[in-house]
Formats: C-alpha cells, sequence, structure tokens
C-alpha cells in the first residue's frame, strides 16, 4: 500500500520504520521541509515530502502530531488519498503537560471526533494507547499467546478492515473499540490505555471506562 504519514516523530517514525519494513510504500511529512526527515528517509527507503503531499494517492493515511497542532494542517490536507482510504490519527490530548486547554474536548468530545472534525473527515483511532518502543518492539505473528491487543475505533466498513489487517500485519491483535463516538473508552486515563493488555482483557477494559476524565487529563 501506498501509506501517507502526517508526523515523524516517536509514533510516526515508528511507524514509518515498521510500515517500510513490511514493505508498504511511506510518504512521511513533519512540521518542516522534506530535508529534515533525509535520515529517516535514509534508513527506511521512504519518501520524505512536505505535510501538503502526504497523503496524495494514498491508500491509508496517518496522522501522528502532537493534539494541539491538528488545528495547524492545511484544511483538506488528507482529501488528496485515494477516494475509501482510511485516516488514522494516533493523538491524544495532554492538557496540562502539551496541550493546553481544548474546550470542546473538557466539555466531553471524544478526542478523535474533535480530531475528525479538525481534519474535516472521519478517522480511526488506533496506537494512541501504546508507548512507542512497545510499538516498535513487540509486535508477535498472530496466534501467539499473549499478543497485544489495539482497539480500532471508527466507522464499520471496508476501511475499518483495511485498518484491522494493519494492526495485524505490525503484530497487533486489532480489536473492535466501536465507532468513533464510542472512541473516549481509550482515551488516556481509561483501564485499557497503555496496559498492553491481550485481545479479552482489552475487551473488558473497554467495557469498564467511564466517561469521566480523570483530574491529570483535564485541564488544571
Ligand atoms: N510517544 C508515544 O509513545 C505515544 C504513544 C501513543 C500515542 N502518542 C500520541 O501520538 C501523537 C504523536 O506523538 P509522538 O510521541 O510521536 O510526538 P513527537 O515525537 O513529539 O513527534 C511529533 C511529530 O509531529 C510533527 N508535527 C508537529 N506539528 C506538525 C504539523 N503542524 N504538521 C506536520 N507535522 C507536525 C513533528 O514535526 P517537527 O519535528 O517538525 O516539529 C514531529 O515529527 C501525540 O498526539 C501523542 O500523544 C504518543
Amino acid at each position: 500500500m501506498r501509506i501517507g504519514i502526517i508526523g515523524a516523530g516517536k509514533i510516526g517514525g515508528t511507524l514509518t520504520r515498521k510500515l517500510t519494513g513490511l514493505g508498504h510504500e511511506v510518504h512521511v511529512a513533519n512540521s518542516r521541509a522534506p530535508e529534515t526527515l533525509a535520515d529517516l528517509a535514509a534508513e527506511t527507503g521512504a519518501t520524505a515530502v512536505w505535510a501538503a503531499d502526504a497523503a496524495s494517492d494514498a491508500d491509508l493515511v496517518i496522522v501522528s502530531i502532537p493534539q494541539k497542532n491538528v488545528p495547524d494542517l492545511a484544511p483538506g490536507i488528507v482529501a488528496a488519498a485515494k477516494a475509501g482510504a482510511p485516516v488514522i490519527e494516533t493523538n491524544n490530548y495532554y492538557p496540562q503537560e502539551r496541550d493546553g486547554r481544548i474546550d470542546a474536548i473538557e466539555d466531553g468530545t471524544p478526542e478523535s471526533v474533535w480530531v475528525a472534525d479538525q481534519l474535516g473527515t472521519p478517522v480511526f483511532k488506533v496506537f494512541n494507547g501504546i508507548f512507542w518502543k512497545h510499538l516498535l518492539e513487540r509486535g508477535v505473528p498472530a496466534g501467539t499467546d499473549g499478543r497485544i491487543a489495539l482497539p480500532v475505533a471508527g466507522a464499520d466498513g471496508p476501511a475499518k478492515k483495511l485498518v484491522f489487517d494493519l494492526v495485524d500485519q505490525l503484530g497487533f491483535e486489532p480489536v473492535d473499540g466501536g465507532t468513533l463516538d464510542d472512541s473516549w473508552r481509550q482515551q488516556p486515563g481509561t483501564p485499557v490505555y497503555g496496559k498492553n493488555y491481550d485481545a479479552e482483557g482489552a475487551r473488558t477494559a473497554l467495557a469498564a471506562a467511564s466517561r469521566e476524565r480523570p483530574a491529570e487529563f483535564r485541564a488544571a
């Protein structure tokens, strides 16, 4: 697949490494000129591009940048992807450490619904709850005992199936996190977040989630 990745940090860089390793054609961007990603491009064979070009003709797009920076992305930035291409976003809202206050999220809008609103397109929430080093190193083949499960929230259909397949290729067990409106169940502070559960554990944790944001994940 041709995959466009916007954000080349711990998660975007890890996904660039892993997805090129799987044979995908990756176009990757950060907030600066493509030349600033020369090392990552040389290491992985990915093509470094401007963020505005990353989604062009992509079969799948990944947005992995700080939550507060999402509104800085150019309007329609993912619109040049192929028709029906899923847009994954990995972001988390850390109001106290990084992102400052985002009123809509404080008022109860799920973090990924807010991202979808900013991008003007539906998204899938996945990879937000796994530490980047575990994403890099802990993938294992399907059927392995204790395989780490990653919840995928977003609309049912062929695009979600593609996201499930991608998670599986990366060595993790995709579990259904419901629709995007359900995606609060895997936000920071929920039982599944950062826990590396297997599929059964992840489903149990998703079901046990509360909509109430813990104090450390609300704006001060
Ligand atoms: N770190 C983790 O283990 C982890 C795990 C799961 C989810 N997440 C979430 O995933 C997202 C990314 O996290 P990260 O740890 O990978 O962040 P990071 O290491 O700080 O990298 C952020 C990347 O986003 C790029 N970026 C920032 N603003 C941009 C813009 N306007 N246009 C294009 N690119 C932009 C940065 O480019 P420049 O270098 O040019 O600034 C950088 O490549 C965050 O929301 C985070 O909460 C992180």
